[in-house]
């Protein structure tokens, strides 16, 4: 099968893990003879300095013609502070999102035995918890109508939702629920929100049609308290854009391996794979950053854009297999730390004679 990818480093770590990604991507490819070609593309602070824009249309073009797109992270410190920056980093991400109609960001919420002593939760809380939150990315407050009024001294952002994105966002968190565990939970503010009241009635609307799945209502404050509390109750979370941003969060770091969770962005044009962690500014270029959440991604991209499950299962095999040769990087070490890039090599070569 023919895999045509761009490649976005990006910012701080981004170049570093994406490397070690694509040595796994080009390992499975070779093993499974697939006809690989990829692309590298600019994006993030690094695009800034660039060519002055965080996604520029070069880019766009690049992931346009593309079958899935690999991000690494971006972000850089030195827009953080400054308020009245007129471009930043993270307006690239947003830009591209909205471009390529990325309209759902689907994070597996997973745990790994070996890592469960670094949740915050007690393990019996957290262990054996699964659940997929997914969320919306294109609409919501992100990108309603924002300003200010009364001489700049008044602020204000939209929320808005049409019935159609949240009816295209529903049927995703269906088709999920239905290949898992049949649970379905939206999440709402649905008391307060007139945005969250269409959400559930479109939810209840659309319920009908899937009897197997049993739909769950559930405020958004309620939400973020029952993760830390019965993690293990969710199967499938989906709610809007901003909760979503921060329930995700929330949700991963109850596992304790923040640095080794993948996510997906499905959309209309192309999809995007990437870490959920950030560019890890401090570390970039020192080759201690784990790429492991990057190289997940990467499975994830042969499973979801490519429906190749079996590549997919391979890399997720070679990432279980390093774990438990503790072949790893300082941040999940318990005796000897490896490098970035020897993980990666690690990892690739386990693909190459398995
Ligand atoms: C994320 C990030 C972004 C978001 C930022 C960087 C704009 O936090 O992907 O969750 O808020 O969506
Ligand atoms: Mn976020």
């Amino acid at each position: 099968m023919k895999l045509n990818l761009a490649v976005l480093p990006g910012d701080g770590i981004g170049p570093e893990i994406v490397e070690q990604a694509m040595k796994a991507v080009k390992a499975v490819a070779n093993k499974f003879k697939h006809e690989l070609t990829y692309e590298y593309g600019l994006t993030g602070a690094i695009a800034i300095d660039e060519v002055g824009e965080p996604y520029p249309e070069k880019t766009h073009e690049l992931c346009m013609n593309s079958d899935a797109v690999l991000f690494g992270a971006i972000g850089d410190p030195r827009f953080d502070n400054d308020p009245k920056a007129k471009v930043r980093p993270e307006q690239g991400l947003l830009l591209m999102r909205k471009k390529l109609g990325l309209y759902a960001n689907i994070r597996p919420v997973e745990t790994f035995e070996s890592l469960l002593h670094k949740s915050p939760l007690r393990r019996e809380l957290v262990e054996g918890a699964d659940f997929v939150a997914i969320r919306e990315l294109t609409g919501g407050i992100y990108f309603g109508e924002k300003g200010r009024k009364d001489g700049g001294n008044t602020a204000f952002d939209t929320c808005t939702y049409t019935r159609e994105e949240i009816e295209r966002i529903l049927k995703l968190g269906y088709d999920f629920a239905m290949k898992r565990n049949k649970k379905l939970t939206v999440v709402d503010k649905a008391n307060v929100l007139e945005s969250s009241r269409l959400w559930r009635e479109v939810a209840q609307e659309m319920a009908p049609n899937y009897p197997e799945v049993k739909t769950e209502y559930m405020f958004v404050d309620n939400a973020a308290m029952q993760i830390i509390q019965w993690p293990k109750n969710f199967d499938v979370m989906v709610t809007e854009n901003m909760f979503g941003d921060i329930l995700t969060d929330e949700a991963s770091v109850i596992t304790g391996s923040l640095g080794l969770l993948p996510s997906a962005s499905v959309g209309i044009h192309t999809s995007v794979f990437e870490p959920i962690h950030g560019s890890y500014p401090q570390a970039a270029g020192k080759d201690i950053a784990n790429p492991i959440a990057t190289i997940l991604s990467a499975a994830m991209m042969f499973e979801y854009a490519f429906n190749l499950p079996e590549e997919g299962k391979l890399i997720r095999e070679a990432v279980a297999a390093s774990m438990a040769e503790k072949y790893v990087t300082e941040d999940i070490a318990e005796g000897q730390a490896y490098k970035t890039s020897q993980v990666g090599d690690w990892i690739a070569n386990y693909i190459e004679q398995n």
